[in-house]
């Protein structure tokens, strides 16, 4: 049976995928061979000792300490482009309410008293929410991934004028961008042309704070700032100075803390980019699916951290070998299960940074003496066994 923590609420649609036979799901479970998460910060949490794989229901993966768990074999997934089409949809609207000043509006309007003749006081009031539109605009998007990649087409179609920039970008998402959005190939090209940027990158620590003064610096006046990726990819004390003196027009974000808040010509949204009920299925159904993927077949698709890895499934049992990427680790793994008159039916091995993940599959069974040898071998750091018939 394997034990599957949930530290968030995950859609229904995606935790029935578990086989009852085979798993018990809760939130309260003790040891458990799995976590699912959405937001939960599990940077200070202690990891399980039979943890061996954690599945983040939307694409950051700034709550989980990725490294410590890379350290200890833990597998960490995340699921791109499940989310992607809600936080594009938000981006969109996110761009026409820091044009048109329909946030302030609204509130406006709320605050008027019912005692007046609204309606005149509503054509009086409506000069001070005046704002320009989209059409013919320049957006620079940072970030090509799935979500910006929909964003910049979408913004195409608008007829604003998309610039993207993204030096990590994958060939399956350069062959989505719509022709008409242009290459950048700095970030200064975004900041000199363009009148709007949106972000769509991660949090790491090469991108925290890469909005800052200098990038203010070489913008355009009036430029408006849409983060609905990190909070802190922005460095808020610079932000608040951009949008004291106008260099900034509006920032709208979807990561309010106490100092944005107190900014002017913020709109802050409470963190709603994935929250739609489509996106909440999708990113349960994929990150179960990779869950199950992985504990009952060894394969790894989508982690932030080790290789894509596929097996073909044709031994008896498959041994999972997590494990550093330096050199003669595969040739003692492979002289440990010869040592145990082992024959290796398939073997498939891939590499990501420091890091590599090589599955034997064998005809016959692995004794525990064996998980002893391999764990043993330096460099290794965790052996899982799958029985597959
Ligand atoms: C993401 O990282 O995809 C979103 O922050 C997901 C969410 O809102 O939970």
């Amino acid at each position: 049976m394997y034990k599957v923590k949930t530290l968030n609420k995950i859609a229904a649609i995606g935790t029935k995928r578990f086989d009852k036979t085979r798993y018990e799901v809760s939130n309260t479970a003790e040891n458990p061979d799995a976590i699912l998460v959405r937001s939960a910060n599990m940077l200070d949490m202690d990891m399980p000792h039979e943890l061996k794989a954690i599945a983040r229901a939307g694409a950051g993966v700034n709550n989980i300490p990725v490294e410590l768990c890379s350290q200890k074999g833990i597998v960490v997934f995340n699921t791109p482009g499940a989310n992607a089409n809600a936080v594009k949809e938000l981006a969109i609207a996110a761009l026409l309410m820091s044009s048109r000043k329909i946030v302030a509006g609204v509130q406006w309007a709320a605050g008027l008293s019912h005692n007046i003749d609204v309606a005149k006081e509503v054509e009086n009031g409506k000069k001070d929410f005046v704002g320009p539109e989209l059409y013919g605009k320049k957006l620079g998007v940072f970030g090509l991934g799935a979500i910006g990649a929909m964003v910049a087409n979408t913004a195409t179609e608008l007829g604003m004028d998309v610039y993207g920039y993204d030096p990590y970008i994958t060939i399956d998402n350069a062959w989505m961008l719509y022709r008409n959005v242009k290459r950048a190939t700095d970030p200064k090209t975004i900041y000199e042309h363009c009148d709007y940027i949106c972000l769509h990158v991660p949090s790491t620590p090469e991108t925290k704070g890469f909005i800052n003064t200098k990038a203010f610096d070489m913008m355009k006046p009036g430029m408006r700032v849409i983060n609905l990726s990190r909070g802190d990819l922005v460095n808020n004390e610079d932000m608040a100075a951009a949008l004291e003196s106008g260099k900034v027009a509006s920032y709208l974000t979807d990561f309010p803390s106490a100092d944005v808040l107190k900014m002017k010509n913020v709109i802050a949204i409470p963190h709603l980019g994935a929250s739609t009920p489509e996106s909440e299925d999708n990113c349960a159904v994929m990150a179960v699916d990779e869950l199950i993927d992985f504990l009952e077949n060894g394969n790894i698709k989508n982690s932030v951290n080790f290789p894509d890895v596929q097996n073909p499934k044709g031994g008896d049992e498959s041994i999972c070998v997590i494990h550093k990427n330096v050199p003669n680790v595969l040739a003692q793994i492979s002289a440990a299960i010869s040592s145990e008159s082992l024959n290796i039916e398939n073997l498939s091995s891939r590499s990501k940074k420091d890091y590599a993940y090589s599955v034997c599959e064998i005809a016959g069974h692995c004794p525990d003496s064996l998980i002893e040898k391999l764990t043993a071998v330096e460099g290794v750091i965790r052996v899982n066994v799958i029985r597959n018939r």
